[in-house]
């Protein structure tokens, strides 16, 4: 049994995270802006306030750290940059002067630059896309997340053991409504128009992830081995987009044929795989997704 401090434990995943934990007979603290209903001890205040972040931290065994702007209709980019950096820098330094050795970092798939349509948005440059493609941000958010991945891989060196979880859209329950909205009429949807609480997301290849699983890679990050000085990041997806499209056809109708498929066999055994690598989540984490939403589009016009 450990006690964990959950950042951002009042949020959409937070919130499945502490449950987790919970369920798991962890010890769980929560530090937000505002308490949830979970009875756990919380700390209440900006993730960015070095005295309440200490207070948080004292005599946990373990950081999640998930507190967030977490896209950018949330906030301007100053406002991105300073809870997104330095909130994670805080942690950070408070995570190591407790003598915390383990802290994971929720970072997002936008670090691969391919999320945001209103942005610059780069092209993947090939399929199944792994940890060796290059980190191609262009918005603030994505710039928040890569630049949160450097700070926590340069607290790892210092002898942290780091993860960052590259997770996709999440799917909460709040959010059916949107996803059935957007694959109704995907070309027009502009969300969130069903009382969701932001738009259905995902990138132009409708990625997305069950909060259930999430919430359990972040405990197998958590329990997972690695030596003091690792940094480890994982891309973590459902094994199905919810793109009425195959994962190939669709990137060669947006991208022509720039694309390289590196493993056709990936899409051979599963059309609507995603355009992330998921075998190193599987083989390091022992993490493979168990839920997708697919079945929410089952009978819709275009989705078999
Ligand atoms: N929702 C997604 O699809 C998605 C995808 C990839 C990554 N992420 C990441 O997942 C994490 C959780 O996002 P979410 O979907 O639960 O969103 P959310 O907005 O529900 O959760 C973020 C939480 O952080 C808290 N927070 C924000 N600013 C704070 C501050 N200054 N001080 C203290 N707390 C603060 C908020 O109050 C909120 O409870 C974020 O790091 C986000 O970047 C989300």
């Amino acid at each position: 049994m450990r006690t964990i401090l959950v950042t951002g434990a009042a949020g959409l995943l937070g919130r499945h995270v502490v449950r987790d934990l919970l369920a798991h007979r962890h010890t769980v603290r929560g530090l937000d802006r505002h308490r949830a209903d979970e009875d756990i001890e919380w700390h209440v205040g900006d993730v960015a306030s070095p005295e309440l972040v200490a207070k948080a931290v004292a005599g946990a065994d373990v950081v999640m750290h998930i507190a967030a702007i977490p896209n950018i209709w949330s906030g301007d980019g100053q406002t991105i940059m300073r809870v997104n950096l330095l909130g994670t820098y805080t942690v950070l330094e408070a995570t190591e002067a407790a003598g915390i050795k383990r802290l994971i970092f929720c970072s997002s798939d936008s670090v691969a630059g391919y999320t945001v349509r209103e942005g610059k948005m780069l092209a993947p440059r090939y399929a199944p896309l792994d940890l060796d493609h290059p980190l191609l941000a262009t918005d603030p958010y994505a710039i928040s997340k890569v630049a949160g991945e450097g700070l926590s891989r340069a607290f790892a060196l210092r002898g942290m053991s780091v993860v960052a979880l590259r997770t996709v859209f999440v799917a909460y329950p709040d959010m059916a409504g949107e996803i059935v909205a957007r694959a109704k009429d995907p070309d027009n949807y502009r969300g969130p128009m069903v009382g969701g609480p932001s738009s259905a997301g995902g990138g132009p290849l409708h990625h997305h992830i069950d909060p259930r699983d999430l919430a359990r890679a972040f405990r197998l990050a958590m329990e997972m081995k690695m030596v003091p000085g690792e940094f480890e990041r994982f891309y973590l997806s459902a094994q199905v987009t919810l793109s009425p499209e195959p994962t190939l056809e669709r990137l060669r109708r947006l991208h022509g044929g720039s694309v390289e498929v590196r493993n056709p066999d990936v899409y051979a055994r599963q059309p609507f795989a995603p355009l992330y690598d998921l075998t190193h989540a599987a083989e390091r984490l022992g993490f493979v997704a168990e839920y997708d939403q697919r079945h929410l589009l089952a009978g819709l016009p275009g989705f078999s």
